[in-house]
């Protein structure tokens, strides 16, 4: 057994690890990543892509944002189509400025990857039994085997940012803990091509047959999502079978301008809402994914874990630079009140975005809630003060102060 000490221990590498960890060095506040998989496992995950303003500004103070600068697009709006009409959501204008960075997750994780890398901050990949101890004692430590080795990492504090399955949520017993959960009857089948995006901005579609989203990574690399069955199977998709119904969600214009190629990555996820509270434990701390989820309809999963990286840090300055060494007891009760608002711009825009019918209730009941929600997107499209809400809450609302 090789015991090992710093001051902050990371359990995953995903976004929220990363980023957290490189805040903290650059702090001189040491920490060790302990990670599950590879490095390219994590790379090879296929995730969104859009950056709040708040998440961008991070990168830079993280000093981790040059090649976004280089290679991410600003969007100043984005679309919705609603059964054939269309309706642009001019961010910049509704928000007096605000807009959203296109760059994708899995080149942010890259460049956090390549920061930690490059000042040599310690990263243990591929660590398997992973367990956290006395995490509600003043002397909490992570457990774990590494390239057959044992090790006891002895710490101050613990962030769990290890995602949705991870052990840290797990390691909070029942009885201190409280989870909320909504689960959506669909899922979303979601495609990956080496073709130019059919827009130079988002589409959100709705109709009939279901929802769609146009979405990009690059000029070249298109991003593209559909509605299907939470009981089908990706296999039951070709490629073909995948740009025809997509040509059959966009609007008309879009989809005689689709540009169809071979899919570099296919896949269908679940939609979830889920959140754990408290999101702390003694001196262990939920992060981003380890701590709630969100469907994807509002774009908020990685932003929601950097503003849980924001508070977190910005608490633990405060431990270590002796102004404050109970700050970190706000942690949950200051990130629950942005994560519950992202939570409920998610479900809001999933509701109202998405087909129920075959929701498994009684056709009259979700006839009835169709009809309201066409109503309420309805509302919400036709008038500025509707579309300011929308665009209020997806170019995020402002960090909370700690
Ligand atoms: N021990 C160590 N590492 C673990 C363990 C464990 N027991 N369980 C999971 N992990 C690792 C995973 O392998 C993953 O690399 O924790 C990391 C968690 O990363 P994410 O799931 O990406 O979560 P997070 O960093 O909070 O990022 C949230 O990623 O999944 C998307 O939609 C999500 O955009 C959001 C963002
Ligand atoms: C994506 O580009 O993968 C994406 C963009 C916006 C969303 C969801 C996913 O709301």
């Amino acid at each position: 057994m090789q015991t090992l000490t710093t001051q902050v221990a990371i359990i995953g590498a995903g976004p929220s690890g990363l980023l957290l960890g490189q805040l903290l060095a650059n702090k001189g506040i040491d920490n060790i990543i302990i990670e599950r998989v590879s490095g390219e496992y994590v790379l090879g995950r296929i995730r969104a892509g859009i950056l709040e303003q708040g998440l961008v500004d991070l990168l830079a103070e993280a000093g981790v944002d040059e090649r976004m600068k280089q290679q991410g697009h600003f969007h100043d709006g984005f679309e919705i189509a609603h059964y054939g009409k269309r309706f642009r959501i001019d961010l910049k204008t509704l928000t007096e400025g605000s807009a959203v960075m296109c760059y994708g997750q899995t080149e942010v994780t890259r460049d956090l990857m390549q920061a930690r890398e490059n000042i040599a901050a310690t990263t243990y990949y591929e660590s398997s039994d992973v367990q956290i101890n006395d995490a509600d004692s003043d002397t909490p430590s992570v457990s774990f085997t590494h390239n057959g080795e044992q090790f006891t990492l002895n710490c101050d504090y613990i962030a769990g940012c290890d995602g949705f399955h991870g052990v840290s949520r797990k390691s909070i017993p029942d009885e201190n803990k409280t989870e909320f959960e909504r689960l959506y009857p669909f899922g979303w089948l979601g495609l990956l091509s080496d073709t130019p995006p059919v827009a130079n901005e988002l589409i959100y579609c709705k109709t009939e047959r279901g929802f769609a989203l146009a979405s990009m990574r690059s000029n070249t690399r298109s991003r593209y999502y559909l509605q299907v069955r939470l009981t089908d199977k990706v296999e039951n998709w070709s490629d073909a079978d995948f740009w025809d119904e997509l040509k059959k969600r966009l609007p008309q214009d879009a989809a005689e301008r689709l540009v169809t190629g071979p899919s570099l990555e296919k896949s269908i996820a679940p939609l979830r809402s889920f959140v754990c509270e408290p999101m702390q434990y003694g001196r262990l701390f939920l992060v981003g994914d380890a701590a709630h989820i969100v469907p994807p309809t509002g774009a908020k999963g990685l932003n929601l874990a950097a503003s849980d990286v924001a508070t977190l840090f910005r608490l633990l300055c405060q431990v270590y630079d002796g102004s404050d060494d109970a700050a970190v007891e706000r942690y949950s009760q200051i990130a629950l009140k942005r994560v519950w608002h992202a939570e409920r711009f998610s479900w809001w825009m999933s509701n109202m975005l998405h087909e129920f019918k075959d929701e498994q209730v009684d056709s009259q009941t979700s006839q009835t809630f169709e009809r309201f929600m066409n109503s309420e997107l309805d509302f919400y499209l036709n008038n500025e003060a509707g579309q300011t809400v929308i665009a209020t809450q997806y170019v995020g609302l402002p960090y909370e102060k700690v």
